[in-house]
Formats: C-alpha cells, sequence, structure tokens
C-alpha cells in the first residue's frame, strides 16, 4: 500500500518505497472553497509556478500554508479540532500519495499517534457497493472481524481515509430525508457514499474523524461546512520539481542534464507542477539519458510481433474508451474479456493488476494512470476507427460538463497532426493512422462555436475559450486556427488567471494568425514568464487592453 505506482516499461517493473521518491507537496489550507470556481482552482494548482501576486495575497487573507501532518491540528477559521478534512487537488497532483505517506508517517510513530485505527478505503474500488461499516471494514481488514466491536468503541481514536470522491459513480447524500436515510449504527447495510456522509455528518460513530480527497470538480455540489478544514494541494513549486528529477534518476549528473532539458520546453516543465506529469517525463525521457548505460528495450523484430502489438493495442484501447465514457476505473476480468484483452507482460507497461484484497478470489486492473487511460481511449480512435463509435464519443464529449473528457480530448487533437504521431508510428505496424479519424478530429475542432464563446463574459464561458485553444494548439494545425479564429478576432480574457502554459498557448494562436482584432489581457495576472511567452507575438494585436 505505501508504494508508488509501477513506472510504464518492463524493465522498470521494481516498485519504489515511498522514503526514495516522496517530495513534499506544497499544500494550502482554504476554508472558502465553495467560493472558488474550477478555473481558480487550476490557477492555485499552478500558483506556485506563477501566481505569486495572487497565492501572496490569499495567503495573507483566507489562505494559509499547511503540512499534511497539521491536517487534524486546530483550525483556526473554523475555530475547532477538525474531524473531517477534504483534500483536494487536480488530477494527478498527488492526492492518493500525500494520503499514502499521511499513513505511512502514522504507521511509522511520526503523527498522529491519537489515532489507535487507520482505514483506508479508495471510492474507485468500494463504487455500487451497498453494504455497512462493519462488512466494509473487514472486506479490507479481515484480521479485525473478531474485535471490531472493541475497534469501534472509542470512536475518536478511529481515522477514515476515502480517497477519490471524483472516482466515486455515486454522489455523496449529505441531505437528510430523501430516498437516503443516514445511517446511526455500525451494522446498517446502505450504499457506501450514504455510510462515508454519515461518518461526516457524526450520526455514525460521533467523534471519528473523517480524510476525503476529490478533484475541485466535485466540491461545488458539496453542501458548505460540511468539512472542518478544506486543504488543496498546489502541486510543486520549481524546487521541489528539481528535488523530484535527482530523487527519479539517482545520478546527480543524469538528474541536472535531464531537468535542464525540460527546463528548456515551456509546456513541459509548466506541467511539471504536477507531479504525475514530473513522473511521467522523467519515465519518457530515462531511456534518453541513460541510454549509454544499459540496453535499450527490443523493439518488435518481424512483421508478427508487429501486428501482434497492434491488435493488443486495439483491444486495450477500446477497454480504455469503454472506461472513459462509462466512467470505469477498475476492469473486471470480463471487461478484459469482452474487449478481447489477454493480460501480457507487454501490457504491464500501462495496464496493471490491482492487488487482491484478502479473501476475495477476483483479480481487478486498471490503467497506470487515468491519464495513460485517455491516452489510450483517444489513440484507438486512429487505430480502429469506427464512424459510429466516433459519433457517439464525441456526443458525450459536446454535452459532457466541464473537466470531463478534458484530456482525452487534447490528446485526440493532438494526435492529429503527424508529426506528434510519427514517433508511435513504428509501434503499430505498417497500419497507419486512420485518415478518416484524421478528417473527423479536424471537423471537430473546426466545427467548434467559436463566434459564440468568443462573446461570452463569464468566467466559464473565457475558460471554455482557452480551453479550445488549448485544443487547436494540441493539434499543431495552423491553418485550422486561422479558420476557427476568424479575421476580426476579438478575445476577451479579463479576469480570468493565465498560467504560462496558457500564455505559451495564446502565443502559439497569435502566431498563426495574421492579425487579431483586439485582446484583452485585464486583471489576467500574467507573471514575467507568460508574458516574455507572449511579447513575440503581441504585435498582430491591433488593439490591447
Ligand atoms: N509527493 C510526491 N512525491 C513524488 N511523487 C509524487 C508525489 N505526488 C504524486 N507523485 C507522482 O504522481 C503520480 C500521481 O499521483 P497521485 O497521488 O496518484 O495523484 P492523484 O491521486 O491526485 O490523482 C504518483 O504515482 C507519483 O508518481
Ligand atoms: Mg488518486
Amino acid at each position: 500500500m505505501m508504494i508508488e505506482n509501477k513506472t510504464p516499461g518492463k524493465s522498470e517493473g521494481q516498485t519504489f518505497s515511498i522514503t526514495n521518491r516522496y517530495v513534499e507537496l506544497k499544500v494550502i489550507s482554504d476554508h472558502h472553497f465553495r467560493k472558488q470556481t474550477h478555473q481558480e482552482h487550476e490557477a492555485l494548482a499552478a500558483a506556485g509556478e506563477l501566481n505569486e501576486y495572487r497565492l501572496q495575497r490569499r495567503i495573507k487573507g483566507e489562505l494559509e500554508r499547511i503540512a499534511p501532518d497539521r491536517l487534524f491540528r486546530w483550525c483556526f477559521q473554523s475555530h475547532c479540532l477538525p474531524l473531517s478534512v477534504m483534500v483536494s487537488g487536480v488530477a494527478g497532483v498527488g492526492k492518493t500519495t500525500l494520503v499514502q505517506k499521511f499513513i505511512f508517517d502514522w504507521a511509522t510513530g511520526k503523527h498522529y499517534q491519537k489515532f489507535a485505527f487507520v482505514f483506508f478505503f479508495k471510492f474507485r474500488e468500494v463504487n455500487e457497493q451497498k453494504m455497512s461499516l462493519e462488512s466494509l471494514i473487514c472486506q479490507t481488514y479481515p484480521h479485525l472481524r473478531d474485535k471490531l466491536p472493541r475497534v469501534l468503541e472509542d470512536p475518536e481514536k478511529l481515522l477514515f481515509i476515502f480517497d477519490g470522491l471524483d472516482e466515486s459513480k455515486t454522489d455523496l447524500k449529505l441531505r437528510r430525508g430523501g430516498s437516503h436515510e443516514l445511517c446511526m449504527n455500525p451494522g446498517d447495510v446502505k450504499p457506501v457514499t450514504v455510510i462515508v456522509a454519515s461518518l461526516l455528518k457524526q450520526t455514525l460513530l460521533k467523534g471519528c474523524s473523517v480524510l476525503l480527497t476529490s478533484r475541485p470538480s466535485k466540491l461545488t455540489s458539496l453542501e458548505p461546512g460540511v468539512f472542518h478544514r478544506v486543504a488543496s494541494i498546489v502541486g510543486f513549486l520549481s524546487k521541489e520539481r528539481e528535488r523530484y528529477f535527482s530523487m527519479f534518476f539517482g545520478d546527480e549528473r543524469v538528474s541536472r542534464e535531464a531537468f535542464a532539458y525540460v527546463r528548456d520546453s515551456q509546456v513541459l516543465y509548466t506541467l511539471c507542477y504536477n507531479p504525475s506529469y514530473c513522473w511521467i517525463t522523467c519515465t519518457a525521457l530515462k531511456p534518453c539519458f541513460i541510454a549509454r548505460a544499459g540496453r535499450p528495450q527490443p523493439a518488435p523484430k518481424t512483421v508478427t510481433q508487429l501486428f501482434r502489438m497492434r491488435d493488443t493495442l486495439i483491444s486495450v484501447g477500446w477497454l480504455a474508451e469503454y472506461g472513459i465514457t462509462d466512467r470505469t476505473l477498475v476492469f473486471q476480468p470480463h471487461h478484459l474479456q469482452v474487449a478481447n484483452v489477454v493480460f501480457s507482460p507487454f501490457l504491464t507497461g500501462f495496464l496493471v493488476e490491482n492487488p487482491q484484497a484478502e479473501g476475495s478470489s477476483q483479480v481487478t486492473y486498471s490503467f497506470l494512470h487515468l491519464t495513460i487511460q485517455e491516452f489510450f481511449a483517444a489513440l484507438v480512435h486512429y487505430l480502429d476507427y469506427k464512424e459510429d463509435k466516433f459519433r457517439d464519443t464525441m456526443a458525450k464529449v459536446r454535452s459532457c460538463k466541464e473537466g470531463d473528457y478534458e484530456i482525452f480530448s487534447c490528446f485526440l487533437a493532438g494526435l492529429s497532426h503527424p508529426a506528434t504521431r510519427m514517433p508511435l508510428e513504428k509501434y503499430v505496424g505498417q497500419l497507419k493512422f486512420s485518415a478518416e479519424a484524421t478528417h473527423k478530429v479536424i471537423g471537430w475542432l473546426s466545427k467548434t462555436n467559436y463566434e459564440e464563446l468568443q462573446s461570452r463574459e463569464d468566467p466559464e464561458g473565457k475558460r471554455r475559450l482557452m480551453n479550445i485553444l488549448n485544443l487547436l494548439f494540441e493539434s499543431r494545425n495552423s491553418q485550422l486556427v486561422r479558420d476557427v479564429v476568424g479575421k476580426d478576432a476579438h478575445m476577451d480574457f479579463s479576469e480570468l488567471y493565465l498560467m504560462p502554459v496558457d500564455c505559451t498557448v495564446l502565443a502559439y494562436v497569435l502566431s498563426c494568425c495574421e492579425e487579431i482584432q483586439r485582446l484583452t489581457l485585464d486583471s489576467c495576472f500574467i507573471q514575467n514568464e507568460g508574458l516574455e511567452r507572449l511579447r513575440p507575438e503581441l504585435h498582430k494585436v491591433r488593439e490591447l487592453r
């Protein structure tokens, strides 16, 4: 449980101890999370890099930095010793890892010895199940079965952790009444989300502590005041990124070379505020920087090997795509069967067997990380284009809530660019990426209703506009950008916090256009880094505000 995900690649099969890889994350306590919009959270997430101004302002005001070992300490904002704590952060920012470290430190006696028992559950694993708290505990911790009544006797000594609310298929039922009455006894059989709500509301095991993690998008639908403390993970600031590289590569010289390489790439470097991108970047760079020492992974040599890999990629791709559209992250053996996926060593680079719960005979599988699943889901549309599938999925993408399908769409757009997919082509054999898929994706991008978005003045509208520009950026298709943005474009981003990565996108869009009528960057808190990216293209703007 205390180990990091496996890194992709067969030779990387080992796991790492959390003590060798863990880099302290920046976490801020944020009592007023409900007032924040999704984009503000995103901006906060990148705040380390850029929004120093805003961050400092807010730290002085309602935000305080909080070390993870203080999550259950006295909270000045709510004037209480918190019992219910929410840790929020965007995908891959390190919520699960932080919780694992929290448990590791508790287990090794570093903090919170007031808890005699810490129970850890993942929403994705307890989804859709109706059971009692007792059976939930026994399922994961069978050795407690006989002692359970005694264990639960003193709720103040108990901490319940539920990881990944965003990965739950059902929402928390916090309100009283309705069809979901909260439960009172550990033996009451209810949907897991009701049990969690009851623990939070203290109708069950009054006095126990509860820690939840979630992506920020799920928070806005929660009732205010349920959590005594809300902490947002900001991710890695520059120093932590460097430290991560050094821990990852071990070798001082190699890590310095790799870090310098990433620093040079604007997009890669800014994305590395997110630990999972750090991890993916380091893993992808590893063979390039230490190829001299080891042997490169054997590439397929015969046509048959190539084709076998291609078939495997396609079946895994459909599995991933089914999961993305159906919100399934944990796959049962029958899912694999239906998708024609045969679990093989080749697959362990991206699909992993989950550790089996004691007493359960059922093996389950999931992708190494959600981003990897989204990548495969996008890739399969190119490798095995099916008109009806594509149409259905795109209908879902068009009608989804903000945040859903965002990464999938990025990959879909990105793979339409020949140079981006070239390195992949050697793995998919002679059968090329479908031209039809490329055509359809470009069609989808060009049909975005740019006019309408341009005229919207609400923050969501502006953020959506930025997201669409981001897709255009991914597609690297300057003709497409010109067609979509049009000749007399007005772009108003006022009061939207623009991160350096947004500025890079905007600069790209400007570079594709001959002229932009008006660009409003008022109160966007653009920092030097962002400004430097924009500067070479600003002469294209007729009216800059
Ligand atoms: N504090 C950290 N130190 C080192 N690596 C981290 C840290 N946090 C996250 N990571 C890396 O990022 C990956 C994704 O993190 P994870 O905790 O799964 O994110 P989340 O739960 O927020 O989606 C981890 O597998 C790990 O490789
Ligand atoms: Mg997680």
